[in-house]
Parts: structure tokens; sequence; C-alpha cells
């Protein structure tokens, strides 16, 4: 059937005055919840209000394009963006675990709020290099110590409104010391661009630190030792969204043993960060099927961030 708002001018400049004044709320949101200084502090009853108001009348794209999108992922035909040079060094020292955090379904008990307030962006980057530096020196998993090459320890804007969260590194992670960059991390990066986003715009970061010896899943023990380092990666960060990717990061993020299968397709909360789960770019690239699921948990967050396909 035809789009009727496609043939009524009127009405198309309507949809493209509210697609950006939500896009611009959204975003101002964001900014506020980050500590930017120089925006008013937000009224969330106003935000509420205003998403109320325009977000049910807004389409995110029209049903030919998105499925046109989905299409796109599906069939890999998304350029990818080539990786960004890596950060330099990182000096030293950080945390203990955090205290207590939420894991519910976004519908649930209102969230905790991250325990201390959002930094400016030289505070977060200092105080990524520090625990980057804490991270390289890290030999709490004896297996894990000895056979990895270095520590991958994520990379990105330390302000990133959408944060990534894999598994832990392969061999081309553990050899270059970056998330995210063998072949899984090639479809990640279409993934991220098929989002309108840039990888360095982005934040990418792994449950472990480590290479597990012949990419065997991490154990809970390790992936406990590593729980300090991502939580507080995740604190200092703070971003809106989290997209876990594949059950052993969002198993663990959210301390939940549900398939990733059940726990994809809606949002959980961690903290003040709304998490979206879904498959890893390995499991997408073994099974090519999945992809169009994996693009619906994709756009129900991007429809979320105010964020047009069209
Ligand atoms: N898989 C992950 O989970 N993380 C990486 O960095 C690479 C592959």
């Amino acid at each position: 059937m035809a789009d009727p708002a496609s043939s009524d001018p009127q009405r198309t400049g309507d949809l493209d005055r509210d697609n950006t004044l939500l896009q611009a709320a959204a975003f101002a949101e964001h900014l506020q919840r980050s500590g930017v200084a120089f925006l008013p502090r937000a009224n969330p009853d106003r935000v509420a209000e205003f998403k109320q108001r325009f977000a049910p009348s807004i389409p995110i794209a029209p049903a030919t394009e998105k499925k046109a999108a989905v299409e796109q992922v599906a069939e890999e035909k998304i350029l990818p963006k080539p990786p960004e040079s890596r950060p330099e060094s990182r000096p030293e020292s950080r945390p203990e675990s955090r205290p207590e955090f939420q894991s519910t379904s976004i519908r649930g008990e209102a969230a905790k709020r991250y325990p201390c307030e959002a930094r400016p962006v030289s505070q977060r980057t200092a105080e990524l290099d520090t625990l980057a530096s804490t991270v390289a020196a890290c030999t709490k998993c004896p297996e894990l110590v000895h056979c990895r090459t270095q520590t991958v320890f994520g990379e990105g804007d330390p302000q990133a409104r959408f944060v990534f969260f894999g598994e832990g590194p392969g061999a081309d992670e553990d050899r270059t010391g970056r998330p995210f960059v063998g072949k899984a991390g090639q479809l990640l990066d279409k993934m991220i661009v098929a989002c309108k986003l840039t990888r360095d715009e982005v934040y990418i970061l792994n449950t472990v630190k480590c290479r597990p010896p012949g990419n065997r899943n991490p154990e809970p023990e390790e992936i406990e030792n590593c729980r300090p380092f991502f939580e507080s990666q995740l604190e200092i960060i703070r971003p809106q969204y989290i997209v876990c990717l594949g059950a052993v990061g969002t198993q663990a993020l959210l301390r939940s043993k549900l398939p990733i299968g059940k726990l994809r397709g809606k949002f959980h909360r961690y903290f003040d960060s709304k998490v979206v789960a879904t498959y890893h770019p390995a499991y997408l690239l073994r099974n090519p099927a999945a992809k169009k699921a994996a693009w619906a948990d994709l756009q129900m967050m991007l429809k979320d961030a105010g964020i047009s396909l069209r």
C-alpha cells in the first residue's frame, strides 16, 4: 500500500520537522545525562511529555526502506568503515567491583542511578587511561595471563551514547590489542554503520580483557575477575544504550542465566543505561538467518533513541 505521507508534501514536511525535533530532544537528553554543562538541567517530565507528544506519530523509516535496510545487513552489502586508529597508551590503576546494580526489564522497578556523578570528558579519558594500565598489569587469571599477547581494554568515545559490549578478544584482537578487528569485527562495523553511527563515536569493549585460549568461552571465575574492569568502564562512560553482543556478555552484565533468544527483543536496564541484547556478530557469520532478528534489535534501539534511518 502507498504511504499516504509520501504524496502529501504538507504531511511529509510535518514528519520531517517532528523527526528533527525528536532527534534534537533525544540528543539533548543524552548530553544532559552526560553532564554537559552548557545546557540547562533537563526536566524529566518535560522530556517525557515531549517524547510522548512526538514519538507515537513518527515513523522511524517507511516500511519499504526498513525492509531494504534489513536486507542490506542480511546480505552484508553495507560497506564497512575501516577501523579507526588506536588511542595512545594509558597510565595506571583503578577500582574494586561496583556495589549493587539493577538488571530488570525496563518496565520493572525504577532503576538505580550510576553510583557517581557524570564526569567531564577530560576526567573520563584520564580515568579510562588509568584503568587500562591496571588491566594491562592484571594477573588474576593464571591461564589467560600465560596465553595472552596483550590485554584488550576497549576503545572509542569516552562520552559515547552507544556502547557495544562483546565477549572477549580473539586471535586478531590479542595480536593488535584492539577490540573487534577480526571477521566478527568487520560485521560489527557494518552493523554500526547501518545504525548511522561511526566506530569512533561509539565505545567498544569486552567482558574479559584477555583472549581465552582456543577461543573457548571465558570461565565464570574469569568473568568475575574482569567484572570490576568492565563495570568501571561503563560507569565512567555511562552510555545511554549498551548493546550486548551474544550470551556471554549479556548474561554477565545482566547477571542472568537466560539464553540470548529469551533476552533479546526488549530493553533491560543497567543503572541509567538501557540494555539491548542481541546476537554476537560471530554467531551471525555462522547463522546469517539470525541477522534479521539482530537488525530488529538495533532498530528497536534506534527508534527509542530518535535516530531515523530515512
Ligand atoms: N569477539 C568478541 O566478543 N570480542 C572481540 O573483541 C572480538 C571478537
